[in-house]
């Protein structure tokens, strides 16, 4: 076998050396300086002189950027220094908060009035990532995983442009790790979805997930396809050669060693400065063309970092700003007009689809007609929609001079669009109901979707297309019908096999057994929630008790006003309704019967209750059953009128909310003996 020549040795590295010259130009000066034709010629030879002289290739070859055959699994990787998380805050206020601590535990060592100096940078929603360089050659790429121990990736982040395969220049550390979040353009996020949607793929919901979808693909081939990107933040080990003792300073380092760095951070002497920039970024938010959800402020001297050490998970010297709603600007294609379970008509907007707030958005709820004319909204519009962490996302106004010569006034419906039947106007025409009951397709199925709902009768499986399916055959008209459905008859069905068939028909039996409150409430009665339905068991105990309460025993009940009282009796008095109700009782449906309880000698009798974050000893909705049978009122947010919050792992803004209103919050294991204290059984 003959040996490569010297003048083909010399041609590599050439090839090498211009081809990542042109990269830099390319992904970090966005300047390329030659067609793309041209670059891919050179990076063709280079792939040609690789393949016929294998024994040449190198790990930092440009040309390992294109991926490689799958890999059969991931190796996990343990960070010898704990890759951390960061507490977060929302308010300018308890960022001040957060500077007085550290200045009260920095004093107590040191003599410093002078404000402290801070790094302050976008806080990106990506992937966070390690990258091991042994020489200055990227050696491995890991996720940070549970912080402790992730995933190797090396294959992966390899194809990541940005990423060095080598660093560059002088005074590199004989093994250093860099930390920093791997991420996906927005305009690259749009295009990839767009194209995938085409081809009939599957398309991400946001550019995070894309980024961790595609970080945790097992053939780099796909990788290098996608565009990912990386800022880098902080590092974990250093041996070797000492870095600077700033951030600041080390984000200087990173960036003359090829490492890329965000170029919107920025030092700021006091939080106010930071509290100045994190507005401004916030201003930019839309602009950037990566997500951000908030800034991260770190101390910038690592002294002092080291002084102020950490909390359980966190560092006590950083601090994660949280940005709040985001709005967007999109296109109002149409208004569809819904009808729900008591015949009430809204109308829905149909939107462009957008990103806001970590997902896209195409339809928004209008509420009624008062809506859309205090909006001034016609089909068309340009509008501004804003969805706020995980809320409904909402039409919050019309941008006046976008609007096109041809946008077409909003016409409320005539009659019902389902049925077909008479629309009845109410509470000063605001509010369209159908008049169809259930007539009304869509009523009937609104209905049932609310019957066999997670709070009403929980009938595990009998999901929405489900019972779609089964009201478009006429398999049930009904709630009742749901108790005369067999395995060959949902089997039949789309979506459904024997198996999932048979699973059905027993939680179906299994709903059988049912609280007097959950039955009241999957009766669906207007204006009857689930603590009204709650009130109602308590106070009459038995089904057959509730049914012949009139008005004025209704009315006696806190909470149960005149309207609702109505309501209520209206109900049972419809032959309809007695007769589908008699139907679920002679299916076997027992309501059990509850004894009525004076409920001023409840101990928690007056009080209102949150449960936010995951409980280990139950689920949300049995505690909120247990904290009923105390007499508390359970609410589904914080105000000002909650009385206690009980915050489980993974709490989020509702603990944050409580706090802020210094609402008194208690943990589980506090609930749990509130529980034993009143004999309540866990
Ligand atoms: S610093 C102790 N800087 O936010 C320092 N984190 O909630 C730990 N993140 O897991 C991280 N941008 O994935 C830092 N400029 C930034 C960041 C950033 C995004 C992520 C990171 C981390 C999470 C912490």
């Amino acid at each position: 076998m003959t040996a490569p020549s010297k003048a083909l040795i010399r041609e590599l590295g050439d090839l090498r050396r211009q081809i990542e010259h042109h990269n830099r130009l390319y992904y970090r000066h966005d300047s390329p300086e030659i067609p793309d034709q041209e670059y891919d010629r050179l990076f063709d030879r280079l792939l040609e002189i690789e393949r016929e002289w294998p024994e040449l290739a190198t790990p930092d070859s440009p040309s390992q950027r294109i991926g490689s055959e799958p890999l059969s699994g991931f190796v996990q990787v343990t960070h010898e220094i704990p890759m951390l998380s960061l507490d977060k805050v929302t308010s300018e206020a308890e960022l001040t908060r957060f500077e007085s601590r550290i200045q009260k535990r920095l004093d107590s060592q040191n003599d410093n009035d002078t404000a402290l100096e801070y790094s302050c940078e976008p806080k990106i929603d990506g992937v966070a990532v390690s990258l091991l360089y042994e020489d200055g050659l990227l050696v491995r790429g890991a996720t940070r995983g549970d912080g402790t121990s992730g995933e190797d990736i090396t294959h992966n982040v390899r194809t990541i442009d940005e990423i060095p395969l080598r660093l560059e220049g002088t005074g590199l550390p004989k093994r250093l790790e860099v930390r920093g979040e791997v991420y996906m353009t927005k305009s690259g996020f749009a295009k990839m979805n767009a194209a995938a949607e085409k081809a009939g793929e599957k398309v991400f919901v946001n550019p995070r997930n894309a980024a961790a979808g595609t970080l945790r693909q097992l053939d780099s081939r796909i990788t290098a396809r996608r565009p990912l990107k990386m800022f880098c933040y902080s590092y974990g080990l250093v041996e070797g050669a000492s870095l600077p003792d700033t951030l600041s300073g080390v984000f200087e380092k990173f960036a003359g060693w090829g490492l890329p760095v965000n170029p919107d951070r920025k030092s700021c002497r006091g939080v106010a400065a930071c509290y100045a920039y994190c507005e401004k970024l916030l201003g930019k938010r839309n602009d950037l063309d990566y997500e951000i959800d908030g800034v991260v402020i770190k101390v910038d001297r690592f002294d002092l970092q080291d002084e102020l050490g950490m909390n359980a998970r966190t560092p006590r010297w950083a601090m994660a700003y949280k940005f709040p709603a985001e709005e967007v600007a999109t296109v109002l294609n149409a208004v569809e007009f819904q009808v729900g379970r008591t015949g009430t008509i809204t109308p829905v907007a149909r939107l462009e689809p957008v990103f806001v707030g970590g997902v896209t958005v195409s339809n928004a709820t209008l509420h009624n007609m008062d809506e859309v004319a205090r909006l001034g909204l016609k089909i068309g519009d340009a509008v501004i929609i804003r969805r706020a962490g995980d809320v409904i996302p909402k039409i919050v106004s019309v941008i006046p001079d976008r609007r096109p010569q041809q946008a077409r006034i909003i016409e409320a419906p005539s009659s019902c669009p389902v049925c077909g039947s008479d629309i009845e106007h109410i509470e000063d025409e605001v509010l369209m109901r159908c008049t169809g009951g259930l007539f009304c397709r869509a009523q009937r199925t609104q209905s049932i979707i609310h019957f066999a709902s997670r709070a009403a009768m929980d009938i595990d499986g009998l999901g929405v297309k489900l019972i779609e399916q089964l009201v478009d055959q006429e398999l049930v008209s009904s709630v009742a019908d749901i108790y005369g459905l067999d395995v060959a008859t949902l089997a039949g069905l789309e979506r459904m096999g024997e198996k999932s068939a048979g699973n059905l028909v027993a939680a179906i039996g299994k709903s059988k057994q049912v609280t007097l409150a959950r039955f009241l409430f999957a009766l669906g009665i207007r204006e009857v929630g689930e603590a009204t339905a709650h009130a109602l068991a308590t106070h009459f105990g038995t089904l057959a008790a509730v049914m012949s309460a009139t008005e004025e025993d209704l009315v006696a009940i806190p909470d149960i006003g005149h309207v609702m009282a109505h309501h209520i009796s209206a109900f049972f008095t419809e032959e309809h309704n007695r007769t589908v109700i008699q139907a679920l009782l002679d299916a076997g449906v027992v309501p059990a019967e509850t004894t009525p309880v004076n409920r001023d000698a409840l101990p928690l009798n007056g009080q209102t209750w949150v449960v936010t974050g995951t409980l280990e000893a139950m689920g949300r909705s049995e505690a909120k059953e247990k904290l009923q049978k105390l007499g508390a009122k359970v609410a589904g947010s914080v105000s000002k009128n909650t009385d206690c919050v009980i915050a489980g792992p993974g709490a989020g803004s509702k603990l944050d909310k409580a706090e802020e209103l210094g609402v008194r919050v208690i943990d589980e294991s506090a609930f749990l003996s509130l529980l034993k204290q009143h004999d309540i059984p866990v």
